[in-house]
């Protein structure tokens, strides 16, 4: 079974996707760390404008490895694994992400990677990458318990910096003209504002079963 997790930033998707893939004996793809790690190779190289972008695709080689139940993103020969939440990298992973040319390179290589078995979280896992997923869930929770989310996991940043941030990709990721956030066809609903991790997994666990 293939299950897909969408939501926005801070909505739990990886931790909860993480421990449920744990539990099932399931695969895990976490998609973010694909476009996080494209946009990494472009800050490094200082690459800002759209045709520069999309001409670095041809040249750069991103492999996804998921083992021991930890992800490992190799950028070009490199681990790059710890380098992808850095704020400067939240700031500018939406506007890669949103170019149509950089999101069919980087949704084929998704597909590449999903064989059975797999939860694959997101934004745009259960309607545009795997719309024949078997389990669709959709989180949600408010800007400010996100905001929160983030600042307890990061703690070295401001709380007001983190929700406006999340606020500026909130909408460009989901007025994007291809594959926006939105909630998949046939997807179920979680609101996770008051709920612990542990409650939202054994959600989806009994909706897999
Ligand atoms: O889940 P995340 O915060 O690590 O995702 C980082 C960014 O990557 C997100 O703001 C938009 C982009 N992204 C996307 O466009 N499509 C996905 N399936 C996953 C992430």
């Amino acid at each position: 079974m293939i299950i897909s997790i969408d939501g926005a930033a801070g909505t739990g998707k990886t931790t909860v996707g993480k421990i449920v893939a744990n539990k099932l004996n399931y695969q895990f793809l976490d998609s973010g760390k694909i476009y996080r790690a494209y946009t990494l190779k472009m800050i490094k190289n200082n690459i800002f404008d759209t045709k520069n972008i999309i001409g670095q695709l041809s040249s750069t080689k991103i492999k996804y490895i998921y083992k021991n139940n930890k992800e490992i993103l190799d950028l070009d020969g490199i681990d790059v694994s710890n380098n992808l939440h850095s704020d400067l990298v939240d700031k500018h992973v939406s506007e890669v992400s949103r170019i149509p040319e950089i999101r069919l390179k980087m949704t084929n290589l998704q597909r590449n990677i999903v064989k059975k078995n797999f939860i694959v979280v997101g934004r745009d896992i259960g309607s545009v990458v795997l719309p024949n997923a078997e389990l669709k869930i959709f989180l949600t929770a408010s800007i400010k318990e996100r905001a929160k989310r983030r600042f307890n996991e990061r703690k070295n940043e401001n709380l007001d910096e983190i929700e406006n941030s999340i606020k500026k990709r909130d909408l460009i990721d989901s007025t994007r003209k291809v594959a926006p956030l939105t909630i998949p066809e046939k997807a179920f609903v979680i609101d996770t504002e008051n709920k612990n991790i542990d409650t939202v997994c054994k959600e989806i666990i009994k909706m897999a079963k």
